[in-house]
């Protein structure tokens, strides 16, 4: 199997008390689907700004889709950002621009000529069920839609590692359902999905990869696991 994550050991203090993220140790191999749990405040989110190298590590290692976290450079930073898609519960949409924009934007800034964004945001906005809406505004679209439009966005340069933090945390129980499935999907056709959520009837039913954090350290990790109450 080849290795997509591989955290050693890596602590984050923001400052004095107890760190975000304790020893932490967590292996995914490329093609896995691993759900993240815990209470609020147990480092999740921290977890994946280590992983976006949003925060640097207090101390250990990562490494990510072959690159070593705690040595890069700052000027490579943006390069690695490139081997992520990373959604949010809250979709952080461009409000003035229509989906299509909203979707070519994160080609346009790495330089993709229109010819291949014409090509390829109608392909990706069909993999997350949208095709038809490319017109319409953020605002003109349900929850489900927008956080679509989040996953096409960040679908669009076919990153190695889909990261997604509570990304149904906003949504209404039947729509976080369809979300997960589609992140299902992504996963089959080949991504690395990494999901923080809360959402303990989904992450029962999915039967996937569970790794539970409390007080920042991951405290268990189970394959097709359940939803544990740390
Ligand atoms: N920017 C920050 N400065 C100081 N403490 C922080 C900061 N961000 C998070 N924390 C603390 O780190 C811990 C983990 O937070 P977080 O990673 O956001 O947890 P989760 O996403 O699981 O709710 C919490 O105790 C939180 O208060
Ligand atoms: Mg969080």
């Amino acid at each position: 199997m080849e290795t997509m994550i591989d955290i050693i050991d890596v602590s984050k203090s923001y400052g004095k008390g107890l760190p975000a993220v304790n020893h932490a140790n967590l292996h995914v191999d490329k093609g896995e689907f691993v759900f993240v749990v815990g209470s609020s405040g147990s480092g999740k989110t921290t977890l994946i700004k280590l992983l976006m190298k949003e925060l640097d590590s207090t101390s250990g290692q990562m490494i990510v889709s072959g690159e070593r976290l705690e040595k890069m450079k700052h000027r490579r930073v943006a390069k690695y950002r490139r081997k992520l898609g990373v959604v949010f519960q809250d979709f952080r949409l461009l409000k003035d621009r229509n989906v299509y924009e909203n979707v070519a934007f994160a080609q346009r800034v790495i330089g993709r000529p229109t010819r291949v964004i014409r090509r390829r945001v109608p392909e990706v906005l069909q993999e997350v069920g949208l095709a038809e809406k490319y017109k319409s505004f953020p605002d003109e679209l349900s929850g489900g839609e927008q956080q679509r439009v989040a996953l096409a966005r960040a679908l669009v340069n076919r990153p190695d590692i889909l990261l997604a933090d509570e990304p149904t945390g906003n949504l209404d129980p039947k729509t976080s359902e369809e979300i997960m499935k589609l992140l299902e999907q992504i996963n089959e056709r080949g991504t690395t999905v990494l999901v923080v959520t809360h959402n303990k009837e989904i992450v029962n039913a999915m039967k996937k990869r569970v790794v539970t954090m409390h007080d920042g350290v991951i405290v268990s990790d189970e394959k097709e696991g359940e939803y544990h109450e740390a």
